[in-house]
């Protein structure tokens, strides 16, 4: 009997590597403060894995985790967050809302927005408004992350398969408009049965470049902009080690975190 899919289930272990995030946010933050960030607040959330992931490493750690859609909120609480145990429960403030409504905002020693989520943002003048709210909520000595992708490989139409454990990830790109820099992609996942789930979460992104991410960030009062550029090995494959930089050659694909500073 084929096995019941949980989509979010394979989305967390397809996707999502809540302790390399973690480690990021320790190294960069305690160089540039001297001192450990406690409270983080998880825009684009999703299932609340990271919020979960950082409240349950350390007892003096709050989250606050925000998502736009009530099904993985759910999700994240029944499958995440309850099952870590109270004191983590009592330390993780989910809020169900929409990020530009935020005016300004929860305030946080880290906020940040993992796996491209603020590519949603389709216009300029959204981007900007997301990022300027962020800028007047975030501490004063706090820290903004986000993880943006990109590459030759990101703007052709296609399906790359990835090997996971004991299941197969799915990233299609549908279709990309040089004009507008639009994109429909989806995340699909396939079974050693036969069982698929092609197109289990489907995004229509504006695929911001670096430079335009920089200059939003930077229009939006973030004084200083970083880029942390993750390594690859001699297949291409993404290594989970990165370091700062501020010229690279073009790849395939990248990943990056961008850390802002107001
Ligand atoms: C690609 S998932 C990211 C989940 C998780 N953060 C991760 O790193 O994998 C994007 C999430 O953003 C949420 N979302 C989209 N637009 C939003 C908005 N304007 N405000 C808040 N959440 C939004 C969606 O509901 C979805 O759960």
């Amino acid at each position: 009997m084929a096995v019941p899919f949980d989509p979010f289930e394979y989305y967390q272990k397809a996707v999502q590597y809540p302790a390399s995030d973690i480690d990021i946010f320790l190294d960069v933050y305690r160089k540039v403060y001297d001192r450990d960030p406690l409270l983080i607040r998880e825009d684009f959330c999703g299932t609340a894995l990271l919020s979960t992931t950082w409240v349950t490493g350390d007892d003096a750690r709050r989250a606050i985790a925000i998502d736009l859609d009530r099904e993985p909120l759910d999700w994240g609480l029944e499958h995440n967050i309850r099952p870590a145990g109270s004191p983590v429960e009592e330390r993780i403030e989910l809020i169900h809302a929409d990020v530009l409504d935020l005016e300004p905002g929860p305030s946080a020693d880290i906020v940040c927005a993992m796996n491209f989520s603020f590519n949603i943002l389709d216009t300029r003048e959204k981007l900007i408004r997301y990022f300027r709210s962020v800028a007047t909520s975030v501490a004063a000595d706090g820290l903004f992350v986000v993880e943006l992708f990109g590459g030759t490989e990101a703007i052709v139409a296609g399906i790359e398969d990835r090997e996971k454990d004991g299941f197969t990830y799915r990233w299609e790109t549908e279709w990309f408009n040089p004009i507008t820099n639009r994109a429909r992609c989806h995340i699909g996942f396939l079974l050693p049965d036969g069982t698929a789930m092609e197109r289990a979460f489907s995004y229509d992104w504006r695929l911001w470049s670096l430079p335009e991410v920089t200059d939003a960030l930077k229009e939006a009062g973030f004084g200083s902009v970083r880029i942390f550029w993750e390594g690859v090995d001699e297949d291409g494959a993404g290594t989970g080690e990165y370091r700062e930089t501020v010229e690279e050659e073009n790849q395939e694909t990248w990943l990056v975190y961008v850390v802002a500073k107001v």
